[in-house]
This record gives C-alpha cells, structure tokens and sequence, in this order.
C-alpha cells in the first residue's frame, strides 16, 4: 500500500460496488458487431481497457431495439442472443478487478447511419447493395439531425410505450450478462436527448411542450430502467448538460432533470454536452469550445447543488489535471476516452505519475515483477551514473 495516496487512485463505494479508483473507461463504441452481437474484438479491446487499471469500464452505447443503432456496427441487447458474448466481457472485466458496466442507447434520429470511417453519413443505395440497408428513424418531431439527413419519422404515442419497455428488457438482459452498473444515454442529441431539448422536440401532446412534458419519456425510460436494475447495483445516467444552443436544453433544465433523476434512484450524472445540432455555427462558442476539461463545470455544478455524484468527461488526459478535478470537488469520477485510445494502460501510468514507484504493485503481476526489476535497475544506474 502506498502512503501517499492519490485521489484518482481512492476507492469509492456506490451501493454494493466497490470501485477500486476513480478513473471511468468512457462508452466509445466500436462499430465492429454484426447484428448487434459483440465479438472477440468486443472482448479485447474491453479486457484491454480493465488489464489497463481502470475502475469502471463502460461498454459501448448498447442499443435497446434494432432501430436504436446508430449503424449496423453496434451493439445491441434487444434478443437473449446477445447476452452470452457480453457475458464474456463482463467476467473478464470483473477477474481484472475492474467494475463492468454498460452504456444502454437508443439512436433516435441519428440512426441508420454508416460508420464513421465509411463517411459517418445516412446509410445508401451502396449501402443496402453491401447489405448494410438503411431502416426508418425515429424521434419525437419529424426534424432532421442535420441539413444532410432526412426527417425522421415522429412517434405515435404506443411507439414511445413499446420504446420505453424495450429499456427495460434491455436493462434485464444486461443483469443477466453479470454488468454491475448500468448507463443510460441520455445525451448527444439521440433519442432521449431529443426528446429533451426543444430545439429537436416540438411534440403538442404530453411528450412536448413544457419542460415537464419534454422531460416524460426520458423519465419513463429512466423510471423503467431502474425498476429493472437490482437496488444493490448503481445506475448512471449520461446527460448532454447543454445543447450549445440558445433556444435550447441549458443548465438550470439539467438541474431540474438531475433532481428528478436522483428522486429515481441514480446515484452519478455523467456530464457531457452538446449533439443536438451537428451546425457548430450556431452553437454558443464559448460554452462548447473544446479545451482540456470544457465539460467539468457542468459536473461541478449538479455536484455542489443537489449534492449528488458525477462523472467529469471531455480532453481530460493529464494525470495531474485529473487529480486536481477530484481534489477540488468538482466530480467524484473521471470519465476518460480517446486518451485510452491512445494508451489503454492510462491508468497505470497515471498512478506511476501520481504515486511514484510503489505504485506497481496495482500493475497486473503479469507485467509487475519484471517492470519493477527494470525501474530497480534504471533507478542503481541513475545512482552509477550520478544522474537525477
Ligand atoms: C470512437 C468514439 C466512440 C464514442 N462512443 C460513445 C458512446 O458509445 N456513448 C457515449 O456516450 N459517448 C461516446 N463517445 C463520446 C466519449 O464517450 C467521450 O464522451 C468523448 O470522447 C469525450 O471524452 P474524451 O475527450 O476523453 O475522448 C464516443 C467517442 C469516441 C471518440
């Protein structure tokens, strides 16, 4: 045990779950499913992630119906099929002593979309010729994402009910697959956050309207998620904070829908931003301009005032930059994504950074004992040698 304990590197207890450190891999999905079945791809990169020290380790968004997809690449846990290979990952997560969790989703009008490497635009006729067809879209108004996509269809009343209870479906098969924490997705313009924003959300029944009736359905869903998650077992949920619109979802509205969120029963608001207007020209600059931890306000403010946990994500990469976010009380995890891209053992490195040596002995005995030899080795040469 170290003496000079960092507070990336402090346990934390949600519930039953004991989180060995702070530090979250961010849902980041990969694109590689086929019919919404993970594969071996799923497990490495996700066994990767937990080999690499994090405390929690997101799978992707997960869709909760087909149509919830944002391409035919994700992955999805609408039949019983789907649970044995997230099953896999979840065991394997959870031997490595990371928490397993998972991101549940649904599209909305993002969906039917290719993957970001074959263009990240609305499925085609070249598509459908490859088998990759496009499929009907659909969200609370008929109102395209972006100039670029087509409208998307608007839900009749019974569709929001078949939608919502497909959560909770999904919410069952993720217990079953043995996840510990459950996300819902509530943000980046898909469906839940268009439901929320006024911008894409311009229903005249009780889905729309007034913030109450906006905010309905993703509390329905929110509702029958948690009814479906064991009490003993935390639930997050990712919200975008803003939309980065004038006219649209702002904080004050975050705050009024996190309470809420907590009165059901979810214990982190994971704080992300913006997705509900692919135009930037529009957005307001200065509360979506992209700098090192752009987003950790928001999770500072729904920490402070309603006094519940949150998740701080967005360009935090820096061991020190996360330390001191704790260190100030502005969030109670750090989310990180493309940096464990980058370099998937973050974690461990972080901790070398944060704690100096000792801190091997959270690296995997696998990769331990030689690595520490080597830093005894480095450190007698140093000395040898009359070096730093
Ligand atoms: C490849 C990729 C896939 C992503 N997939 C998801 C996702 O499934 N769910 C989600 O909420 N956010 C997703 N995101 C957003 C990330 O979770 C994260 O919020 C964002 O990248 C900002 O954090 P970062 O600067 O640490 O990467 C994705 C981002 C990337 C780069």
């Amino acid at each position: 045990m170290t003496e000079t304990r960092s507070h990336l590197f402090s346990p934390l207890q949600i519930r039953d779950v004991h989180v060995r450190n702070r530090v979250v891999v961010s849902p980041m999905c990969l694109y590689s499913a086929v019919n919404g079945v993970a594969n071996d791809w799923h497990l490495v990169q996700y066994g990767k992630l937990a080999v690499g020290g994090a405390g929690i380790v997101f799978v992707e968004a997960t869709a909760v119906e087909p149509a919830g997809r944002i391409t035919h690449g994700c992955t999805g846990l609408w039949c019983d099929e789907q649970i044995a290979p997230m099953r896999r990952i979840a065991d394997f997560i959870r031997a490595e002593g990371a928490v397993p969790a998972i991101q549940l989703a649904h599209a909305g009008r993002k969906g039917s979309s290719q993957r970001p490497w074959q263009g990240g635009e609305a499925l085609t006729a070249d598509d459908a010729a490859r088998g990759e067809g496009p499929w009907r879209m659909v969200a609370p108004s008929a109102i395209a994402a972006n100039p670029k996509r087509a409208a998307p269809e608007a839900l009749e009343l019974d569709e929001i009910e078949r939608i919502t209870q497909a959560w909770g479906a999904a919410t069952r098969r993720a217990r079953e697959a043995g996840f510990d924490i459950v996300e819902i997705h509530g943000a980046h313009g898909y469906l839940l956050h268009s439901f929320l924003s006024g911008v894409s959300n311009q229903r005249t029944d009780r889905y729309g309207g007034s913030r109450e009736n906006r905010m309905r359905h993703p509390l329905e869903v929110a509702a029958a998620v948690r009814r479906e998650w064991p009490k003993s077992l935390p639930a997050f949920f990712r919200i975008s904070a803003i939309d980065g619109l004038p006219e649209g979802w702002q904080m004050e509205d975050t705050l009024v829908f996190s309470k809420e969120l907590g009165r059901l029963g979810y214990d982190v608001i994971d704080c992300s931003s913006g997705g509900i207007d692919a135009d930037r020209s529009r957005s307001v600059a200065t509360a979506l301009t992209r700098r090192p931890g752009f987003q950790v306000p928001f999770a500072e403010q729904i920490r402070k005032e309603l006094k519940m946990m949150t998740m701080a994500v967005g360009l935090i990469v820096n061991p020190k930059h996360a330390e001191s976010i704790l260190a100030q009380g502005q969030a109670d995890l750090i989310c990180i994504g493309r940096e464990l891209l980058h370099n998937p053992q973050w974690p461990l490195h972080a901790r070398l950074e944060l704690e100096g040596e000792s801190a091997y002995d959270i690296w995997p005995p696998q990769y331990e004992w030689s690595l520490r030899k080597r830093a005894q080795w480095a450190a007698a040469y140093r000395e040898s040698e009359g070096a730093e």
